[in-house]
């Protein structure tokens, strides 16, 4: 009765992005006509409208930057429709609706369309907060990205993604939208505080240990000059991380995270949820270290990894000034049920990515390996050894005295 006897409509729409990540210094230099031949190549007639959104801190770092930009597009005919917006970079502005609105109201009344650009230059938590306001402004302006820190360079800037934090939930409102163009520029990575340049770091270590074992072994090797700011072997570091993120965005089969699984979210169960346990104290980078290796220390107890390979990524999270234990990881942060705080991580992730427990683990440096369950007592097995194994880098000694107790007897730690 109710079908009418009509035939269902079957229809298939393919849609095919296209964007590119350009690495330069200094792109707002006269001379430097990178961002100005990337809006030439757009097409279009008259002058280019451009809003700007500028992180607190990298204008407070770079205080000749604003002039630069405003310098810059009257040289080359852009138009910027605004002066420079200075907006906070870190985690509050996707904690503030207010933001989101702010920058909606202004493209309203700026009176900016489709074919507008937004550029935003920062954090990742401001380009994920600009680029959720751009992509839902008469559902899409076009999102160019500058990232300024190590992490959003690497990752989160290159990336499909954007959102900001609702209802005590990190991402909870966002969209998938490729942005217009992605402009990293080395310059801004002089400024960053050592603690932001280290926790970028992390993704890296995560991507090579996923995807390409002799990036690990470049990690290795360059893990000292790293740490001493070595721009050279950072800019080498970022561009491999990039090219490996992109390269899965396009050639994975899922770049919008239509299935349960996420692969390149290995170790985020528990970084996602010793975040929220620090109070977003920690830095998403130094919670993704302590997740990377504790889904190793997993896959070495299950017997996936080999003792060998679960050192040298230990070590390799350490020699890069990163901890594989925090206190927030603790064993006696029990909840109600008495079960460990962290592992509301696992539930959590299940939750936000709907269907089946898909986690990624290593069964070999380069190798990830997805699993659909994971034993709370081998995790909890695994925290204690990581505990063990960072008191025993505080007092020097960290792959002497662990590894010799825990590869003696790994069942008698926990
Ligand atoms: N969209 C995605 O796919 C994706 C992926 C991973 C992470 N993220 C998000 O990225 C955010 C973390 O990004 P982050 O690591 O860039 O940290 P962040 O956004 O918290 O920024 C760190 C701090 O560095 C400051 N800063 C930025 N650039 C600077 C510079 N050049 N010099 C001096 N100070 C500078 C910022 O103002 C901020 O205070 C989180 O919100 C996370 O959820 C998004
Ligand atoms: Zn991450």
């Amino acid at each position: 009765l109710l079908s009418l006897g009509l035939p269902s409509i079957h229809q298939a729409i393919d849609v095919r992005y296209r964007y590119s990540v350009h690495f330069t210094a200094d792109m707002f230099a006269p001379q430097n006509t990178l961002f100005r031949d990337i809006l030439d190549q757009d097409g279009g007639d008259g002058p280019k409208q451009i809003l700007c959104v500028v992180d607190r801190m990298v204008s407070r770092h770079h205080p000749n930057l604003v002039v630069s930009i405003d310098r810059y597009c009257q040289a080359h005919n852009l138009v910027l429709v605004a002066p420079p917006q200075v907006t906070d970079g870190d985690e509050r502005v996707k904690n503030d609706p207010e933001q989101v609105i702010r920058l909606h109201r202004l493209i309203y009344e700026l009176g900016l369309d489709r074919h507008s650009y937004v550029m935003a230059i920062g954090s990742g938590a401001l380009l994920d907060m600009v680029g959720y306001a751009a992509a839902t402004a008469h559902r899409g302006l076009r999102l160019i990205r500058v990232p300024t820190t190590v992490l959003s360079q690497a990752d989160s800037g290159v990336g499909v993604k954007n959102g900001v934090n609702a209802f005590g939930t990190k991402n909870f409102v966002g969209t998938f939208a490729p942005p217009f163009a992605v402009v990293n520029d080395s310059n801004f990575l002089r400024t960053l505080p050592d603690r932001e340049w280290r926790t970028g770091i992390a993704e890296a270590i995560k991507v090579a240990l996923l995807k390409d074992p002799c990036f690990f072994t470049f990690l290795e090797a360059k893990a000292q000059r790293l740490l001493w700011r070595d721009m050279e072997a950072m800019q080498r570091v970022v561009y491999r991380c990039a090219q490996l993120h992109l390269e899965h965005i396009a050639t994975s089969g899922d770049p919008f995270e239509f299935g349960s699984s996420r692969p390149l979210d290995f170790g985020h169960w528990a970084a996602h949820k010793l975040e929220q346990l620090s109070d977003y104290q920690l830095r998403h980078g130094e919670a993704v270290a302590v997740g990377l290796a504790l889904d190793s220390t997993y896959s070495y107890l299950a017997d996936l990894l080999s003792e060998d390979e679960w050192q040298r990524i230990l070590r390799l999270i350490s020699a890069l000034g990163l901890a594989v234990y925090v206190p927030e990881l603790g064993a006696h942060l029990a909840d109600r049920g008495g079960r460990c705080c962290v592992l509301g991580g696992l539930d959590e992730f299940r939750q936000h990515l709907g269907g089946r427990l898909t986690i990624m683990l290593l069964e070999g440096i380069g190798r990830g390996i997805e699993v659909h369950q994971l034993d709370e007592d081998r995790i909890v097995r695994g925290i204690a050894l990581l505990r063990e194994y960072q008191a025993a880098l505080g007092q020097g000694d960290a792959h002497g005295a662990v590894s010799e107790r825990v590869f003696a007897d790994p069942a008698a730690v926990g």
